[in-house]
């Protein structure tokens, strides 16, 4: 039986994704009420308090860590903040929900799972896929045996970075996204939802990984000039004997592509990458239907039903499906691909 309790929540960035969280944990999640945003854009802490009636706005996360009336932290800031505000929220005694990539370096995830650990609070780290329907129908089908023997798992990332098909390129990109120092790389920011879901799917820990990554398309003038790429792929020894193979691009025009497969000596389960809707438009030289154009309209219920598993984790007190060692995992793998893709060669994981 659903509870009847609310977890008070605070969100720290309301950007891209966490205006997304926001929206969700104030008007969608019966077991959440949002009840202050930070954001050191002051204008769009207040634009987005004033729409969803929140009246706690803070420039600095510190004093919303201050109220005592935040039980919990949804933390959807650039990656280069992340350690410092998980720190201190678990500190101050909060749950905490972070985005996804958990950290830049070894160094900040080990320090986040010890914190996690520590604080015996709630820790749980934003990796969507494993709450869509169609990656949690694979996973179940894949314990239950159905594919036999795992063989060789795939899981892909493609998106329209910049949000649209541009005349000129190279595109010049900016931002933290662009910097490695603050965003990791698209091999860490983005290609790590292929490494949680091959992780995830497999069962399995990765052991080595090989990467090719190229940049053909955006223009990183200055600090990522030369460490960044637009398209990458990663392949993975898995422990069990299987091979992983990571696909990522980010300048894709048709759409937003997730896709996965794991083969086995049963049979192969897939994850078709989502269309709009299922109609299609018959023509005498074509078929064709409209693809899904970003991520927030690929995974609205899984970005729903992840923060809605986290606050019964809170109101259970048990442990959540994606764990700060999960999300230590996938940055151990994205340092690898980083650094073979730099250094043309496999990289070996150690455990950790
Ligand atoms: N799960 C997903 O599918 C998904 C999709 C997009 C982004 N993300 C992740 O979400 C995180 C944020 O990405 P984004 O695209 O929303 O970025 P963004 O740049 O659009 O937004 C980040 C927000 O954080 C604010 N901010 C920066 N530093 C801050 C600080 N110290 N205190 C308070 N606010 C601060 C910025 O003003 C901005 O509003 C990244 O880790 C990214 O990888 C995840």
């Amino acid at each position: 039986m659903a509870s009847a309790r609310r977890v008070n929540v605070g969100i720290v960035g309301v950007g891209g994704m966490g205006h997304v969280h926001a929206e969700n944990l104030a008007r969608y999640i019966p077991s959440t009420n949002l009840v202050a945003i930070a954001d050191v854009n002051l204008d769009r802490t207040k634009t987005m308090a004033s729409r969803l009636a929140v009246t706690e706005v803070y420039s600095d996360y510190k004093e919303l860590l201050r109220n005592p009336a935040v039980e919990a932290v949804v933390v959807a800031v650039p990656t280069f903040w992340k350690q410092e505000l998980i720190i201190s929220a678990l500190e101050a005694g909060k749950h905490v929900f972070t985005e996804k990539p958990l950290a830049l370096s070894l160094g900040q995830a080990d320090e986040i799972v010890r914190a996690a650990e520590k604080s015996g609070k709630t820790f749980q780290v934003g990796y969507m896929r494993r709450f869509d329907p169609s990656y949690m129908r694979a996973k179940e089908a894949i314990d239950a045996g159905e594919v036999g023997r795992i063989l060789m798992v795939t899981a892909r990332s493609r998106e329209l970075l910049i949000g649209r098909k541009v005349k000129d390129l190279p595109f010049k990109l900016r931002g933290w996204f662009a910097d490695p120092s603050l965003g990791g790389t698209s091999l860490l920011d983005v290609a790590s939802h292929d490494y949680d879901v091959i992780r995830w799917l497999s069962g399995s820990e990765v052991s080595r990984v090989y990467a090719e990554a190229v940049n053909l398309v955006y223009d990183y003038e200055g600090a990522g000039e030369g460490e960044n790429y637009d398209n990458a792929i990663v392949t993975m020894s898995l422990s069990n004997g299987a091979i992983g193979y990571a696909e990522m691009g980010i300048y894709n025009v048709y759409g937003y592509d997730t896709a996965a497969e794991v083969l086995g000596t049963e049979g192969s389960v897939v994850v078709q990458a989502g269309s709009k809707t299922s109609a299609q438009v018959l023509k005498e030289k074509s078929v064709s239907n409209e693809y899904q154009n970003f991520s927030d309209v690929r995974f609205a219920q899984a970005y729903r039903d992840e923060l809605v598993d986290f606050a019964d984790c809170v109101i259970r007190d048990r442990e959540p499906r994606v764990t700060a060692r999960d999300g230590r995992a996938a940055v151990a793998i994205a340092l690898a691909a980083v650094t073979s893709a730099k250094e043309s060669k496999a990289v070996t994981l150690t455990s950790g």
